[in-house]
C-alpha cells in the first residue's frame, strides 16, 4: 500500500471511529446530565443545550483511545470522556460571552447566551464544570478512590489557572496589547488555553488504567504536541474557513487583535509549525504499536480538518 493510500485508509477508518464514539458520547451525556425539572429547569436546559448535539468530540475520542491502550472498561472511559466534554463545553459557553469573544454562533446554532441569556449562560457554564467533577468523583467512574482523586487533580489543574482559565486570561490580555506578540508568549498562551485540556484528555486513559509512568508520560507528551497543533489549526481555520464549515464565525481573530501564530508568521509558516508538531506527536506513540493507530490518524486529522 502506498503512503498516500494508507493515510487515506486511516482517515476513512478514523472518520468512522470518530462518528461512532461521538454517538456513544451523546448517549453518555444524555444519561449523565440532569434532565430539566423543577423551578431551575432552565439551567438544566441550558447545560444540555451546549453539552449535547454537536462538536467533534475530539477530547472524548482521546480519552477513549487512550483508555483502550490499557483495556480500561468502556463505561469508566465514557464517564471520564463525558466529564471532559462538559468542561470543554463550559469553556466554549464562557468563551462566547460578550465579555470574552462575543460570538453568536457555536456548533452551527446560536451561542448559549443568545439562545438563553447571559446570566443563564454563565450559570450553565459553572454548573457544567461542577457536574463534571461530580461525575469524576463518583465511584462508578473507578472503584479505587486514589484513581478518582488523581483524575480530579489532573483535570482540575488542566482547566484552572495553570491551564485553560490561565490561558484565557492571557488571550484577553493579548487582545489589549498587554502580552508581547512573540512566538514564545503565544506558544505559552495556547498551551494553557487549549493544550492543557487536550493533554489531560490523552493522559486520562493511562490514569484510569494505572499505566506505568513511562506510558502515561508518552501519552501526555503526545497530547501536548497535538494540543499545540490543534490551536494553530483552529487559528488557520479562522483565517481560511467559512462559518458553514466550522459552525462558528470565522475571520474574527485578526480584527480582534488575537495573539496567534497565523498573525505573527502568516498562514504557511504557521501550517509548517503545526505539521512539525503533528510529526512530533506521532513520534511519542512509537512504543504503542498498532493499537495506537487511531491516535496517529487523529494527529493527522487535527491539521487536515475543515471544521
Ligand atoms: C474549539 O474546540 C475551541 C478550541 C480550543 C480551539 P473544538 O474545535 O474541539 O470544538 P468542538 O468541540 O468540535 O465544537
Ligand atoms: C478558545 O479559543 C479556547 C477555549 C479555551 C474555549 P478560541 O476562542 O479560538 O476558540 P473558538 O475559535 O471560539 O472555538
Ligand atoms: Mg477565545
Ligand atoms: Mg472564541
Ligand atoms: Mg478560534
Amino acid at each position: 500500500m502506498s503512503v498516500t493510500t494508507s493515510i487515506a485508509t486511516a482517515s476513512v477508518a478514523l472518520a468512522r471511529a470518530l462518528a461512532d464514539s461521538a454517538a456513544e458520547m451523546e448517549d453518555a451525556l444524555d444519561t449523565l446530565l440532569p434532565v430539566a425539572e423543577g423551578d431551575e429547569a432552565r439551567l438544566y436546559e441550558a447545560m444540555r443545550y451546549s453539552a449535547m448535539g454537536g462538536g467533534k468530540r475530539m477530547r472524548a475520542f482521546l480519552v477513549l483511545e487512550g483508555a483502550r491502550q490499557f483495556n480500561v472498561s468502556r463505561t469508566a472511559a465514557l464517564r471520564v470522556a463525558a466529564a471532559i466534554e462538559m468542561i470543554h463545553a463550559y469553556s466554549l459557553v464562557h468563551d462566547d460571552l460578550p465579555a470574552m469573544d462575543n460570538d453568536d454562533l457555536r456548533r452551527g446554532k446560536p451561542t448559549n447566551h443568545k439562545a438563553f441569556d447571559e446570566a443563564t449562560a454563565i450559570l450553565a457554564g459553572d454548573a457544567l464544570q461542577c457536574h463534571a467533577f461530580t461525575v469524576l468523583a463518583d465511584e462508578e467512574t473507578h472503584p479505587d478512590p486514589a484513581v478518582r482523586i488523581e483524575l480530579v487533580r489532573a483535570i482540575s489543574r488542566a482547566a484552572g489557572p495553570r491551564g485553560m482559565c490561565g490561558g484565557q486570561m492571557l488571550d484577553m490580555m493579548a487582545e489589549q496589547g498587554r502580552i508581547p506578540p512573540e512566538e514564545a508568549a503565544i506558544g505559552r498562551l495556547q498551551t494553557l488555553k487549549t493544550g492543557k485540556l487536550i493533554e489531560v484528555s490523552a493522559e486520562a486513559g493511562a490514569i484510569l488504567g494505572k499505566a506505568p509512568a513511562q506510558q502515561r508520560h508518552a501519552l501526555l507528551a503526545y497530547g501536548r504536541d497535538l494540543g499545540a497543533a490543534f490551536q494553530i489549526a483552529d487559528d488557520i481555520l479562522d483565517a481560511t474557513a467559512s462559518a458553514e464549515d466550522t459552525g462558528k464565525a470565522t475571520g474574527k481573530d485578526a480584527g480582534a487583535g488575537k495573539a496567534t501564530l497565523v498573525g505573527l508568521l502568516g498562514i504557511e509558516r504557521a501550517r509548517m509549525q503545526a505539521e512539525r508538531l503533528v510529526t512530533q506527536a506521532r513520534d511519542h506513540l512509537d512504543a504503542f504499536g498498532e493499537r495506537a493507530d487511531m491516535l496517529r490518524a487523529l494527529a493527522d486529522y487535527t491539521i487536515s480538518r475543515r471544521s
